[in-house]
């Protein structure tokens, strides 16, 4: 029977993200002792628990056909093999956001990126950082490191240093300042160009479907409110993603019961606006599946 292999971080930021969102999928696993090849029991998509770094590569290689990492590590990966077109962007997941950033010493007394010409940067990510610093016409000696890139100004390897920053913490005590964003990173689902059977292609396209419908519905509310009559036109347009609502008489009531599925991300700010236009009993629910 056909199936399909979609690897994942096995334990760092993106691994309890990427299950849930596996899960939510419908997929439920039956989990073996190695805990590296999880069987996947009501749909054919097993998983791999893998290093993230680890990932592009093995969809290079054609062990998996899926992968969920970080478009910070593909890049690197399709960079370094100077293979862009051999992995697929299939769908950005919205979480395990961070950037690529060149950090400098505190005290260093640089303002602008085109002092660092000449100058050596630390990176776990050579093939990128040289790439995005040739863009910026910036010639620099890379130094490449597998790990703990925050220490080597410190350690008088590097000037700088090119790595991944999230909440920005590991800069901070490290004694280190970001001078500038080089490249903005959140997790994607990858998925491999050739070598894909017709078969595989047609669950593929199946489980994308579920995952479009969950990241809609992620995205989604379902917002019911009541309203003056004439307020409908102005509470339409209030309502984020919303072109033709749902209209419901009251019953005793000159009043109207409007309901609608947001496209967009629905904010305290919404609900604000809509009470000024004269709208009442705003109820705000999450949308738990969706099947365009
Ligand atoms: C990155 C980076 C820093 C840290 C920054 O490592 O190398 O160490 O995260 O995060 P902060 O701004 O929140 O302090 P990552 O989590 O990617 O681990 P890995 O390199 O071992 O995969
Ligand atoms: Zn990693």
């Amino acid at each position: 029977m056909t199936r399909l292999r979609v690897a994942i971080q096995k334990s760092g930021r993106l691994s309890d993200k990427s299950l849930d969102l596996l899960k939510s999928c419908g997929l439920s696993f039956a989990r073996s002792k190695d805990k590296l090849f999880w069987y996947g029991r009501d749909f054919p998509v097993d998983v791999l628990l893998v290093r993230d770094d680890d990932i592009p590569r093995m969809l290079l290689d054609g062990v998996c056909e899926l992968g969920i990492v970080g478009e910070n590590i593909a890049s690197e990966v399709m960079l370094e093999r100077n293979s862009k077109k051999d992995l697929n962007c299939l769908r950005k997941l919205g979480f395990g956001r961070c950037r690529l950033s060149l950090a400098i010493p505190e005290e260093l007394e640089i303002t602008s990126l085109s002092e660092l010409r000449g100058k050596r940067i630390a990176t776990s990510y050579p093939a990128l950082t040289r790439h995005l610093l040739e863009k910026l016409d910036l010639r620099t000696e890379i130094v490449e490191l597998s790990g703990s890139v925050e220490i080597a100004p410190g350690l008088g390897t590097a000037d700088a240093i090119s790595d991944l920053v999230s909440t920005g913490t590991t800069l901070r005590a490290n004694h280190l300042r970001e001078l500038e964003v080089l490249f903005e990173s959140e997790a994607a689902l990858y998925g491999r160009v050739n070598g894909i059977s017709e078969a595989k292609q047609q669950l593929l396209t199946r489980l994308l479907a579920r995952l479009e419908g969950v990241m809609q519905a992620r995205e989604c509310k379902y917002v019911m409110l009541h309203a003056p009559r004439e307020a409908l036109e102005k509470i339409t347009q209030l309502l984020p993603g919303v072109e033709h609502p749902s209209i419901m008489p009251l019953e005793g009531s000159d009043r109207i019961a409007i309901h609608a599925v947001c496209g967009e991300a629905v904010f305290w700010e919404h609900l604000e606006a809509l009470k000024a236009v004269g709208a009442s009993a705003i109820l705000v629910l999450p949308v738990e599946k969706m099947l365009a």
